[in-house]
């Protein structure tokens, strides 16, 4: 009996040369499988398999979110020169969990210049949020990000009242209220030109953004709101019952980003 059981201990291993180190190692007899490399090289060789994974999940994330590709690179390193937006707006993506999304602040980012680098601060949390999902790589996953464009909002709206729409109404609130952060940027970029002062919007616009905001409100999720247009004038221009959602969903996550058109840096350069 105990002759039987010393038979089947690990010295009945082969020894081996590790395909990746080199190194020589004990080969155990286990099932038909050969291992062709060392306890060490093989612990290393799954986890840079699992980091392959997540990095190919992570820029899946990224192309089901909707940021467009000229976004995918803008990150908070790549913004130039200090500025106190950009220490709230990176301190408030740092602290977003996707797996405890629920309950966190929402965020205003709003400033009345064109090219101030609204859309760049925004596109730089969701990179971060994106690059910050620690999760399970095997399962298959929807982005926990979606960024869209409010015009773009109002046009996919307006889309599935048509008789031959592809999606009802009901099916783009579903679909836009369980993402963990929903970042909606040119938030009011429709109804006026930025420095212009904005008439009422519309009743069919007016709801449409109440709709978002209330359904992001009865989750409990977060929003990323970006705008040229200051909530107070925001509840002018869509009314109190969205302006104050906001106000409760925000608290004082409300950021003010200063200073002048980068787009047109070049051209200042030349005069
Ligand atoms: N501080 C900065 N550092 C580096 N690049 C910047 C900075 N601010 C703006 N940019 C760049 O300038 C361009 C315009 O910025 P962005 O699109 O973010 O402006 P915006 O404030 O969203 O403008 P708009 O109100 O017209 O939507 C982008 O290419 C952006 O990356
Ligand atoms: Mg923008
Ligand atoms: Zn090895």
């Amino acid at each position: 009996m105990l002759r039987n059981e010393l038979s089947v201990t690990p010295s009945s291993g082969e020894q081996a040369t590790c395909g990746r180190c080199g190194a020589s190692f004990l080969r155990l007899a286990i099932g038909l499988s050969r291992r062709r490399f060392c306890d060490v090289c093989l612990a290393l060789k799954e986890r840079e398999e699992h980091d392959a994974a997540l990095v190919a999940l992570r820029e899946d994330f990224r192309r089901q979110s909707g940021l467009p590709f000229r976004l995918w690179k803008k990150t908070f390193a790549s913004w130039e020169g200090e500025s106190q937006a950009l220490n709230l707006v990176k301190a408030w993506a740092e602290g977003f969990r996707c797996s405890a999304a629920r309950s966190y602040k929402s965020l205003y980012l709003y400033g009345r210049e064109n090219g101030q680098g609204k859309t760049h601060l925004a596109a730089a949390s969701c990179n971060l949020i994106i690059d910050q999902w620690e999760g399970d790589v095997g399962q298959r996953r929807l982005s926990p990000v979606r960024y869209l464009s409010a015009p773009a909002l109002l046009a996919r709206v307006r889309a599935s009242y048509r008789a031959d729409a592809a999606e009802t109404e009901e099916q783009v609130w579903d679909d836009l209220s369980h993402v963990p952060l929903l970042v909606v940027d040119d938030v009011l970029k429709e109804t006026a030109a930025a420095g212009q002062d904005q008439a009422e919007a519309s009743s069919h616009t007016q709801r449409v953004y109440f709709r978002l905001v209330d359904s992001r409100y009865g989750e409990d999720l977060p929003l990323l709101l970006v705008s040229n247009t200051k909530l107070s004038e925001l509840e002018r221009v869509l009314g109190r019952a969205t302006a104050s959602r906001i106000a409760e969903m925000t608290g004082t996550s409300i950021v003010q980003v200063l200073g002048k058109d980068r787009r047109w840096k070049e051209k200042d350069a030349e005069h």
